[in-house]
This record gives structure tokens, C-alpha cells and sequence, in this order.
């Protein structure tokens, strides 16, 4: 499957609104995801067919050297395409440049998203009880990090 990863832009709100209500017991409206787009420390990307559709997309949040994946979603006719693997990978590619570590919360029954963190590095590094509503149940923290060149015990 062709696509593309571009920046998120106003012509994909509503698409990712969309997404985010299918997927999410607590979506973002197009509205909130406009904000982002005049944050600062927020990037998101899109991952486009070659036709415009949205197929996915991921939101990082970068303060200082710390990366916070917000949210990450794929619509559900083009899940398991590879579609989410490229967009964790340019975030990681990104993180290997600029950030000691990327950070992300998941519930602790998502399988398939926990698969895909940990087939990009990440590791568990702890658990909040009870985090997400509509269903109760707790998050799961992963976390990816990025050793700086030099930063080793010289010993
Ligand atoms: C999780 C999600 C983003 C994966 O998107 P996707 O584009 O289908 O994922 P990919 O095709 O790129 O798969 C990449 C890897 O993720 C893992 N994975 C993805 N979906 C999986 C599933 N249903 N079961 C098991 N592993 C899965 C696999 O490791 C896969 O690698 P592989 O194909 O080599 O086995 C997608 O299912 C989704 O949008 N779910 C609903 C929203 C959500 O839960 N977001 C995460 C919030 S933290």
C-alpha cells in the first residue's frame, strides 16, 4: 500500500476527529487538534494514500529533550499495513537526533499497540491504576530511550 507521511495540516482535522472518535473512548475534536497545529512543542504527522485519505496519524509532544507520544492511530480498513510502523519510526528516527527519550501511555488490553511499541524498542516502565475511563482500566507506560553518544561510564 502507497503513502505518505506529511506534517498535519487544517485540511485533515476533520478526518483525524473522525478517527479519533472511532477508536478512543475520550477523542480529540477537530477543534482540539487545531491547537496543536499552533503548538510549539507539538508534531504531528499523517500518513496520506495517494489519493489524500488520512490513514493514520501520530502526535509527539517534545519539551526540552523529552518526547511525550500523545496519540497514534491508524483507521480501521488500513490497519495492518505498516501504516503505524512508519509513523513510530519517524518519530523514533527523530527522538535518535533530538531526544533522550520518547514516552507514551497505553491501556494495559491493547494488545496490538503494546506489540508495536515493543517492536520498536520500547519497554515498560511502569503502570498508573486505573488512568483511562469508559472502560476503567489502567495505563500501561512505555518508554524508549535514546543513549547520548559519550554519555557511557568512561570505565
Ligand atoms: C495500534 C494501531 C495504531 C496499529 O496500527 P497498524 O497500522 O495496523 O500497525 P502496523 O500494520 O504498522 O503494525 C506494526 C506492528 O504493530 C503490531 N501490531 C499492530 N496491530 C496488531 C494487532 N492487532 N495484534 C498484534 N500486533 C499488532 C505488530 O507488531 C506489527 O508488526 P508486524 O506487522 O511486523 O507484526 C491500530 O491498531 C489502531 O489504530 N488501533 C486503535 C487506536 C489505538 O489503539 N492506538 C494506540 C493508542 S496507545
Amino acid at each position: 500500500m502507497n503513502f505518505r507521511l506529511v506534517p498535519m495540516d487544517k485540511s485533515h482535522l476533520q478526518a483525524i476527529a473522525d478517527i479519533e472518535r472511532a477508536c478512543f473512548s475520550a477523542p480529540w475534536s477537530a477543534s482540539m487538534l487545531e491547537e496543536e497545529l499552533y503548538n510549539d512543542t507539538a508534531s504531528y504527522i499523517v500518513a496520506e494514500g495517494e489519493d489524500g485519505t488520512v490513514l493514520g496519524y501520530a502526535g509527539l509532544r517534545a519539551v526540552l529533550d523529552e518526547g511525550y507520544i500523545d496519540n497514534v492511530a491508524v483507521a480501521k480498513a488500513f490497519r495492518r499495513l505498516g501504516v503505524a510502523d512508519a509513523l513510530i519510526s519517524a518519530f523514533c528516527r527523530f527522538g535518535r537526533a533530538k531526544l533522550a527519550f520518547l514516552t507514551l501511555e497505553v491501556r494495559a488490553s491493547n494488545e496490538g499497540a503494546i506489540a508495536l511499541y515493543i517492536k520498536h524498542g520500547f519497554t515498560e516502565a511502569g503502570r498508573r491504576k486505573a488512568y483511562y475511563q469508559n472502560p476503567v482500566e489502567d495505563a500501561i507506560l512505555m518508554t524508549l530511550e535514546f543513549p547520548r553518544e559519550g554519555s557511557e561510564d568512561p570505565e
